[in-house]
């Protein structure tokens, strides 16, 4: 009796055991001997958030989309490129904050929007600081592209690239712009930037700086009467159903900035900050083509299907605008610097200027 008794308390220890080894057999084996936080943040996807104020079919908003294709291609996944496209995280009043804090690790602002913080950045934003496309480039990939990447480190920032959108026309409700006297009395939103308002308050008006979010409701509601925007940013906002003119006087332009937070970028491992870096090269091309076939498509369905009437500035009336502004060049001259003036005013004489 008593032997049988101990059989089944042998038993019952054996199978005790057993199920103790396989009940917790996964959790042991998985653990490792040494644990290494480093080799733990090697094996997750390292995720930058890209935070932007446009549509998503626009220059600026496809181009973030083939950056993030691209980086998942060439990083084999180990780079994710999150987007958050019109406004959703920050507007432009407080995206480059967000960035240098780490909010962020990636925006792509447009040049009035830096200028609050480096005011040479302005140069970008002078009236016909640009007669052409090629003229564009050559200041993205030239001196001028770079001097003014120089200064972002000592703001956190690193410049990855230029995007270009395109060149800038003029929308009201209140009458056609075909001279600067049209102006006259008009009240204009102005992207954020000192110099906008200055180069319009030469002529008798108003303006009034407002993210780009609010303006399709400010034009509705009468709240200011026209303003200033690229092709695509007035299509793709609809902003040509609640303006009455528009004047092609391509007289300034919108471009990006494409940054990314310095502390970030600097602690990525160097193969991956190549591999960003060729996705960056290669969506940069392909976007700034894109962008100059996007907007001239886009003007010519607003010719087609919208009723906002359209005037293109003759090659004399261009002129007249071009003297008006260009005291502006003098006055912002110690605000913007002396070289990166000379450096625009020779790329207008290169490309046809009058200056
Ligand atoms: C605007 O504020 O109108 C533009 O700068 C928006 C943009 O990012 O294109």
């Amino acid at each position: 009796m008593m032997r049988s008794y101990l059989g089944i308390a042998a038993i019952v220890l054996l199978g005790l055991a057993v199920a103790l080894i396989v009940g917790f057999y996964p959790v042991l084996s998985q653990t490792p001997v040494v644990y290494d936080d480093e080799q733990e943040d090697f094996d997750q996807q390292i995720v930058i958030k890209f935070s932007h104020v446009v549509a998503e079919n626009t220059p600026k908003g496809l181009a973030a989309q083939e950056f993030a294709r691209l980086v998942q291609v060439k990083t084999n996944d180990r780079v994710k490129v999150e987007i958050y496209p019109n406004g959703v995280l920050f507007s432009e009043v407080d995206e480059i904050q967000a960035l240098q804090q780490g909010n962020v690790q990636m925006i792509a602002p447009s040049f009035p929007n830096l200028s609050e913080w480096l005011p040479s950045w302005m140069a970008l934003d002078l009236p016909f600081a640009f007669l052409t496309h090629d003229a564009v480039q050559e200041a993205f990939e030239g001196k001028i592209g770079m001097t003014l990447f120089g200064q972002l480190e000592k703001v956190n920032m690193v410049g990855m690239a230029y995007w270009g959108n395109g060149f800038k026309q003029m929308t009201s409700n209140k009458g056609p712009i075909i001279l600067p006297s049209d102006l006259k009395g008009q009240h204009f939103r102005t992207m954020r930037s000192k110099l906008l308002d200055a180069e319009f308050r030469m002529f008798d008006m108003r303006t009034t700086e407002m993210p780009f979010n609010q303006v399709y409701r400010s034009y509705e509601t009468g709240m200011v009467d026209g303003g200033e925007n690229s092709i695509s940013n007035i299509y793709t906002k609809k902003f040509y159903q609640v303006q009455k003119y528009m004047t092609i006087s391509n007289h300034g332009y919108l471009g990006y900035a494409v940054l990314m937070n310095r502390d970030f970028w600097q602690r990525l491992p160097a193969d991956l900050q190549r591999q960003i870096q060729e996705a960056m090269k290669e969506t940069t091309e392909w976007a700034n083509l894109n962008a100059v076939r996007m907007n001239e498509k886009q003007l010519e369905e607003m010719k087609s299907e919208s009723r906002i009437q359209i005037y293109t500035l003759t090659p004399e009336e261009r002129m007249k605008w071009m003297k008006a502004w260009d005291p502006i060049y003098d006055q912002y001259e110690p605000v913007i610097g002396t070289e990166l003036i000379k450096q625009i005013r020779l790329l207008q004489q290169k490309y046809g200027g009058s200056s």
